[in-house]
């Protein structure tokens, strides 16, 4: 229980890596608000912090729009008294070849990706440096180094590892961390919608031979979140079963 009385936020916890990060919080001791646009699955998951004995508020949030990321997070405070823990998890992509890439493909990726991202960590960053202590940690992805029909996704995520290296310097010395993942392929509804040459093609690249699971990727989020973790900040971290871009 290494989070105990910690009080957390975890965007894009409907489904996927973001719930499978949100029941590790909630295992590890901690309360948490989760959002997502996915209200149905996010109340899912909602139900599955409760039965864990942690409490747990779901709020609809669209990760792009100022507002709605700011009262996420706005929603530990209120609800919870305060916010120790932010997961930045919600995500999407949009894949194309660059030379039939649309404006409104690239646009949106970057907002959703970067800016939401930005959002909640400018406003949870500016309480925890009040406060003196928190961990941030932002779900980027190995695709940050640039992947073929990736330009929108891989800039978005190599906006994250920035964003998170800036956050890391500027809060060191408030008490907060902040540091990005990097999951390679994880199995997720996410990677199931590639056509299955693509999936079996990434299995021969990946030294593990297999998919990761939403699991593996929260039990680091898990280790970061912790005070343990204190002197680990600015870090880009694979979890990708060895495949690196
Ligand atoms: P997923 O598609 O299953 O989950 C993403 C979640 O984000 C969904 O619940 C979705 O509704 C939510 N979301 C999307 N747009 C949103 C918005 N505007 N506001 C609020 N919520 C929004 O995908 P998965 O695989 O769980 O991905 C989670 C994160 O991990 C994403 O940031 C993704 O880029 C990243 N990632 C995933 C990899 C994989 O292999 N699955 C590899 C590398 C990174």
């Amino acid at each position: 229980m290494r989070l105990e009385g910690k009080r957390a936020v975890v965007t894009g916890a409907a489904r996927g890596i973001g719930r499978a990060i949100a029941l590790k919080l909630a295992q590890e001791g901690a309360d948490v608000v989760i959002g997502d646009l996915l209200t149905e699955q996010l109340e899912e998951t909602a139900e599955m912090i409760r039965a864990l004995g942690r409490k747990c508020e779901a709020v609809k949030t669209n990760i792009a729009e100022k507002e709605e990321a700011e009262r996420l997070c706005q929603k530990a405070i209120t609800a919870f008294g305060g916010l120790e823990i932010l997961v930045n998890v919600a995500g999407i992509n949009r894949d194309t070849m660059l030379h039939k890439m649309t404006d409104e493909q690239w646009d949106l990726v970057l907002k959703v990706n970067l800016t939401g991202t930005m959002y909640t960590t400018r406003y949870a960053g500016t309480y925890m440096r009040e406060k003196g202590y928190g961990r941030i940690v932002n779900i980027a992805s190995a695709s940050w180094l640039g992947n073929v029909g990736q330009a929108n996704y891989a800039a978005s995520k190599a906006g994250v590892v920035g964003l998170t290296k800036t956050a890391a310097r500027e809060l060191a010395r408030k008490g907060v961390t902040a540091n990005a993942i990097c999951p390679g392929f994880v199995d997720t509804d996410m990677t199931r919608g590639v056509p299955e040459k693509v999936w079996n093609t990434m299995m021969e690249k990946i030294p593990a031979g297999r998919a990761g699971k939403p699991e593996e990727v929260a039990a680091v989020v898990a280790f970061l979140a912790s005070e343990e973790a204190g002197y680990v900040n600015g870090e880009v971290i694979n979890v990708g079963g060895g495949f690196v871009l």
